[in-house]
Parts: C-alpha cells; structure tokens; sequence
C-alpha cells in the first residue's frame, strides 16, 4: 500500500514536473532547463510477463508514469503534444529490460516515409558527463570527435521508425539483425545507436576510429496501434493497415539485455539494484506533415532517473507489509493515540506534551479522532502523570516484545516462501524428473550466495562431474579468479591454455549465423577442455556470449543472486583481470528443492 502510495506520488510528480518547470518562452538563447530530481521511473523485476509484439495486455499490471511531451528544441508549454502525454512502463527479468511507450495519436502511416510515420527513440546515460540535451554535449566538431576528446560524454540511443515495419512483427530479433559491427536490424529502422553530440552519432561497433565487432544492435522492437484489429503476426505487407486519422493510441515495446557486450562505451550497462538515466523522444506527422530530424517532443529537458528493482529484494518487502507488521504498527499508533487522548482530555497541566499531541491529534483524520475520544471517554482520576509514566513503560514493553516476535515470525516466513517459490519453479519444469537427481545448487561467495538451476537434462555428464565435486567439497575456498567486466566471471584454475586467453581475442572465428540458444548472460558453465590433473573450473557469463556453447559447457543458469554476480563483475580487477581483493566460494549446497 505504502508502495503504491508513493508510486502515485511519484507519478504526480511526473506528470506535474515537467510542466511546472520548464519555463516558457523566454530562454530564446541560451538553453536553460531546471529539471526536477524527483522524477523516476522504475522498472520492477516481473519475469515472464511480457512479450514484444506491440499487443500491451501483458503490461496492464505494470505501473507507468505519464510525461507531457514538449518541443525537445523548444519546450514551451504552449507547443505541448495536443494528444496526450507519454505514458513510460518499465520492467525486468533479471537478464532483459522491457520498455513500453503509449501515446495517444491519430493512426498515421506512410509505407515507405518515416517521416510521415509516427517515430520513437530512448536516450541512455553512458559517461558520467553526458548530458541529455544536445545528445551527451561534448563541445567538439564533426571531425574532431573521437572517444578520447569527447571521453565521458557517450551516450546510448535505441530509434525506431516505422516507414516499412509491419505492425506487431518483432524487428531486430534474429542473427542477421543482430550481426556484429553494425548498430541496424535488417530494415534500417531499429537501431542502436551511440552519440557524443548531435553531430558525433555513430551505428554500435563504427565510429570515426575504426569499426569494432564486440558492438551491435542489441534492441528488440516491436508496434501497434490500437485501431489495428487483425493480429496474426503476419499481416500482409499492403499499407495502411488501418485507415487514416482513426482515434487510437501508438504502443512501442521494446527489449533489450541488461548487459552487452559492448566494451567501447557505446551501450549502457544496467545494473540491479541500482539507477540509469534515461529520456524518450516522439516524432509525429503533425496535420500530415513529415517531421524532420529535430522536430520531435521529448518527455524532459533533462534526465529521468531508471531504478532497476532487485527481485531479491521483493520478498523482503512483501514480508513486511505483512499482516504482522500492519499490526505493529497500528498497535503502536493506537497506543500514542491513547496516550496522547489521556493527556488531551485530561487537565492542560502537562503543557509541552500537550502541545506535542496536538501536533499528532492534528495529523490524524478527524473521524478516527471522533472514534478514538469515545472509546476513550472519561479517565479516571489518578494523577495524570503517574498514568502517563506506567501507560508509557507499558507501551516501550509491548513494542519491544512485538519486534523481538516479529523476527522470528518473519525468519519462518521467509523459509516458507522460499519453499513455495521452489515448489513454482517445479511445476515450471513440468516433466518428471529423478527425484534424487540435486535440481539446484546454491553457490555461496564473499559477496553472497547465488542460485543456479542445473541442466541435467542437457548436460548430464557435467552436471555429475559438478554434483561429485561439489559432495567432494572442492568449491570450498575456490577462488574467482577471472573477472572481466561484461563477459564472464570465472572460478578456479585459470592459469593454463584454452581458458580465457582466447574469449578476450574472441570475435575472430565468430560464426554469424550461430543459433544457439544459450548465449545469454548468467549461465553457469565449465571450461570443455580439461587440464590433466582434473579440476573442475565454473563460469558465469554476464552478458549474452554469442559463441558460448563452442567454449564452454553450459550445463545450468542462474535463478537468483543475478545481482550478486553483477557486484562481482564490477570489482576492480588488475591487468590479467584478477580481482584486487580475493573474492572466494565459501561452500557449494546442491538442493532437491528451493
Ligand atoms: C567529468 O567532469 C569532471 C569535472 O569537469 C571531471 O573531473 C571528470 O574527469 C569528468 N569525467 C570524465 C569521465 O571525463
Ligand atoms: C577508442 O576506439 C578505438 C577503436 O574503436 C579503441 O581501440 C580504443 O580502445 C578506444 N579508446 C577508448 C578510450 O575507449
Ligand atoms: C566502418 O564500416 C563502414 C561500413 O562497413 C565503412 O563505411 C567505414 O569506412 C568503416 N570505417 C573504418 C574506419 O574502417
Ligand atoms: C549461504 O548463504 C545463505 C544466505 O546468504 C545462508 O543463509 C546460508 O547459511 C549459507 N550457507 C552456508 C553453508 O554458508
């Protein structure tokens, strides 16, 4: 409740900010934008929920905020979107960001013109100096930008336009799209983008410095408009699929991995746990006229803060808004209120507490305040203070019992949800396994323990090669070894040939048109070549690995603790990638069970 109350809040905040703040007119020359810090968006850990096809049903238990969309040259509030405003959701999964942009418009499409189509971006914070406004600022001309003199400045873009894109198809989503050294999908019409300044904006993996193949277009999109009535997902290719000016509002949806693998500062990298900065932008063919490049609204002059929801965190907060602590809470304020309605009713004797209460008394609705002097009607003719003094031992007592009770309610509580969350994961699974076959293993590190579902499925021989090891204890003590930010994090033997030497340089023998499945980030693998000894190394990747299966055995994924391995992906490494303070397994437990 208290969530959702500070949500509403802040959606107030949103929709009234923007409006209220950007003065009117009267900054003609120099740029000027007082932007409030109050504004964020925050995208929940929800997985599974939805899927990029234009159709929004799936969002419909996502909170979103609302932003007026203004001139982003010109942000007078009297040039606002007539429409309506742009409502922004955003959730997670714990590997994918999801966005989903609404707005209100009259259906509008030209096949073949975006510029006579209704058209969308999201900017990204990259360097720590970026600013939104002229696209991260940097103060340099077109042939003087580079990574070095424009260092801090990157920006990350996603645009899509719609000129040839069918609506509810999803475009950027297949191996051709994704290709490496090239920022495009196949149509020219979603792509990823980095800019240092309007006129420094470059395709992922070119640039004025050379082209680099770790970078590429890592979005997903996908359009709808609501006065649209056939979704079969293969609409024919004959436009416009709805007649013109019908009512209705635009939906963008779109995904992206929490992590590339871009290491050249031309993606933004999002974090768990922790906050992004973003701005959404909207062109449109106002009467029919095509738009040009700068003619597009924006939701802010400035940035708008992103919080990525840890899904651990979750529990921890449903727990508390449970009935238990409801009722602590309430049993304490009801005790000040009776507290306060002795001192109230009774003599104006006890004047500073008095005055304190009324603050109080004044802060509580008045129909409560009827409710609790009825009940409260007539004290009883003991000195004042003495009630005072024995009702408030009373009361520090009682609270003190509850909060000791209420731990160890909460400590059964979570043990119990922890089942339950199992049991979910079981049915999930579906097919019957062997029973005495461990499902998970929980990994516990320095930095806090990390559970992993194991493929016995797939991988039966290195999930018992993994089991052995584990009842043998030789996680005990090992050590992450390599950590390279972006990729993978890597524990145990890592000083011989065929281990990460070779990814680092990786890109070489890069097949494009590889389809595995499993190069996604937070899988859990081992090296496939064995050094003689035997040992058993682990990986975990953090961004999606195009290559993976031919590196490494993939034999699990990480289930929970995503936010544990980003902290150690982030710690400070030194020029071989070995972390500066030892980051070590403490113990490997194989579970049956969740
Ligand atoms: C950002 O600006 C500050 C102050 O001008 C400077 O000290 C810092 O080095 C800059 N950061 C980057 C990454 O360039
Ligand atoms: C700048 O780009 C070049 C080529 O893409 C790359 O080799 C270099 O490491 C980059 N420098 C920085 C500071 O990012
Ligand atoms: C990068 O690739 C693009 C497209 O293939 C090409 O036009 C450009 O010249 C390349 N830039 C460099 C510096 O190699
Ligand atoms: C592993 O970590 C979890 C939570 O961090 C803790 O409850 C558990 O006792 C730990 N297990 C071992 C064997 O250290």
């Amino acid at each position: 409740m208290l969530r959702l109350r500070v949500f509403a809040l802040l959606i107030a905040a949103a929709v009234l900010g923007p409006i209220g703040r950007v003065n009117s007119h009267e900054e003609s020359g120099d740029w000027h934008c007082d932007s409030g810090s109050g504004i964020r968006v925050q995208a929940q850990f929800k997985p599974g929920i939805i899927t990029v096809d234009g159709i929004v049903d799936d969002w419909k238990d996502v909170g979103g905020s609302d932003f007026p969309l203004l001139p982003a040259l010109d942000p007078d509030a009297d040039k606002e979107y007539s429409a309506g405003k742009m409502t922004l959701k955003a959730v997670h999964d714990g590997k994918e960001a999801y966005f989903m942009l609404q707005v209100n418009g009259n259906y509008a499409y030209t096949q073949g013109d975006s510029s006579k189509c209704p058209s969308v971006a999201l900017m990204f914070q990259i360097g720590e100096n970026a600013s939104y406004h002229r696209m991260g600022g940097c103060e340099q001309g077109p042939d003087t930008c580079t990574n070095k003199t424009c260092h801090g400045h990157e920006v990350d873009i996603m645009h899509f336009s719609l000129g040839n894109a069918i609506p509810g198809r999803l475009y950027g989503g297949n191996p051709i799209d994704n290709r490496e050294g090239y920022g495009g999908d196949r149509f020219g019409h979603l792509v990823d983008v980095y800019a240092w300044n309007p006129h420094c904006r470059f395709l992922d993996g070119m640039g004025p410095s050379g082209n680099d193949t770790t970078a590429q277009n890592d979005w997903q999109g996908s359009w709808w408009h609501s006065s649209l009535t056939d979704h079969s997902g293969f609409i024919k290719d004959d436009s416009p699929y709805a007649s013109e000016g019908q009512k209705g509002a635009y939906y963008f949806e779109f995904s992206r991995p929490l992590r590339t693998m871009d290491r050249l500062q031309q993606d933004a990298q999002f974090t768990i746990g922790k906050s992004s900065k973003l701005s959404a932008a909207f062109w449109y063919p106002v009467d029919g006229k095509p738009w040009h490049g700068s003619a597009h609204y924006s939701i802010s002059c400035d940035w708008i803060l992103l919080d990525f929801i840890s899904g651990g965190s979750e529990p921890i907060k449903v727990a508390q808004g449970s009935p238990w602590d409801a009722a602590t809470a309430f049993s304490l304020l009801f005790s000040v209120v009776a507290f306060c309605m002795a001192i109230f009713i009774g003599s104006g004797s006890e004047l500073k507490i008095s005055s304190l209460c009324q603050g109080i008394m004044a802060r509580i609705k008045p129909q409560a305040l009827l409710q609790q002097s009825k009940k409260k009607k007539g004290p009883s003719r003991i000195s004042i203070a003495t009630f005072v003094i024995y009702g408030l031992i009373i009361v520090v007592m009682a609270f003190f019992l509850f909060a000791s009770y209420r731990h160890w309610t909460r400590r059964s509580n979570f043990q119990a949800e922890d089942m339950l969350s199992g049991v979910e994961h079981d049915n999930s699974f579906g097919e019957p396994t062997k029973v005495d076959v461990p499902k998970y293993a929980v990994i516990n590190t320095s930095k806090g323990s990390i559970t992993v579902e194991l493929y016995k499925e797939g991988s039966p021989e290195v999930v018992d090669e993994f089991i052995v090891s584990c009842q043998k204890g030789r996680f005990k003590g090992m050590l992450f070894n390599r950590v390279i930010k972006n990729f993978v994090i890597q524990g145990g033997d890592v000083n011989r040939p065929g281990t990460t030497e070779d990814w680092t340089s990786r890109g070489k023998h890069y097949n494009q048109l590889d389809t595995s499945l499993k190069h996604e980030a937070f899988m859990l693998g081992t090296s496939k070549v064995k050094p003689d000894g035997g040992g058993f190394d682990l990986f975990i990747t953090t961004a999606p690995i195009p290559d993976l299966t031919e590196k490494i055995n993939v034999f699990g994924r990480v289930i929970k603790g995503e936010d544990i391995v980003q902290e150690i992906e982030e710690v400070d490494t030194d020029e071989h990638y070995r972390p500066k303070a030892p980051i070590g397994i403490t113990e490997v437990t194989l579970k049956q069970k969740l």
